[in-house]
């Protein structure tokens, strides 16, 4: 049987720096923090603004951003479920690695389904993984609508559109939930001071 198709003969090879050496030179754990919800939920800005607070604490961080890695990684990807697991799948393997170089890795993709998420949790040690949910209700992010794609999807010129005819699958076991309080959405800033307050509980902003 021809092994040229798949990965065959391959072994590990270890290197002579390991992980907790570099946490302790960045003095922080490396982690991966998976930001979920619909398209104009909020996503990028938390990411955006946890990435910068995280660095004015002098902590280092890196934003995987799913409508970016599109631009580049992903390019190959449509919207298909299939498509949209093997995104979220190269997502996973790639956080895993910026999670083992001691960084706090920040995904930020609508990721859609349940088993896909769950699968790049399963991808690290439990506690490294925290997904974040941006709990907002379809009406306010198709209101805001920045891009002009739930407008597209609603007039049936873009098909499979997350929250339109493409099913969003909530969280069930999320550890941190971000959502409106009496019909207000909190500012960018509040959100992200809950999701670095929890990263300094859980003792990720120091090496041990
Ligand atoms: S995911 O479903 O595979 O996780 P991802 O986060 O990478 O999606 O990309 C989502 C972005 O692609 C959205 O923010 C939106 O700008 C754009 N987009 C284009 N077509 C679709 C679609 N059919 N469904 C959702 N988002 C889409």
């Amino acid at each position: 049987m021809s092994t040229l198709a798949n990965s065959a003969n391959i072994f590990w090879h270890e290197c002579p720096v390991g992980k907790l050496e570099r946490q302790k030179l960045l003095n922080q754990k490396g982690c991966v923090l998976w930001i979920t919800g619909l398209s104009g939920s909020g996503k990028s800005t938390l990411a955006c603004t946890v990435g910068r607070e995280l660095h004015s604490r002098g902590k280092l961080s890196y934003i995987l951003d799913g409508d970016n890695l599109r631009h580049g990684l992903n390019k190959d990807l449509g919207f298909k479920p299939d498509d949209r697991t093997e995104n979220i799948r190269r997502v996973g393997e790639v956080a895993k690695l910026f999670a083992d170089a001691g960084l706090i890795c920040i995904a930020s993709l609508i990721s859609p389904y349940r088993k896909d998420r769950d699968a790049c949790r399963a991808m690290l040690p439990d506690a490294n993984f925290i997904e974040v949910f941006m709990n907002m209700p379809l009406e306010l992010c198709e209101g805001r609508d920045a891009k002009g794609l739930y407008k597209l999807a609603r007039a049936g010129k873009i098909k499979g559109f997350t929250g339109i005819d493409d099913p969003y699958e909530t969280p069930l076991n999320c550890e941190i939930e971000i959502q409106m309080r009496d019909g207000v959405c909190p500012t960018p800033g509040a959100m992200a001071g809950e999701v670095v307050c929890y990263l300094e509980e859980k003792g990720f902003l120091q090496d041990q």
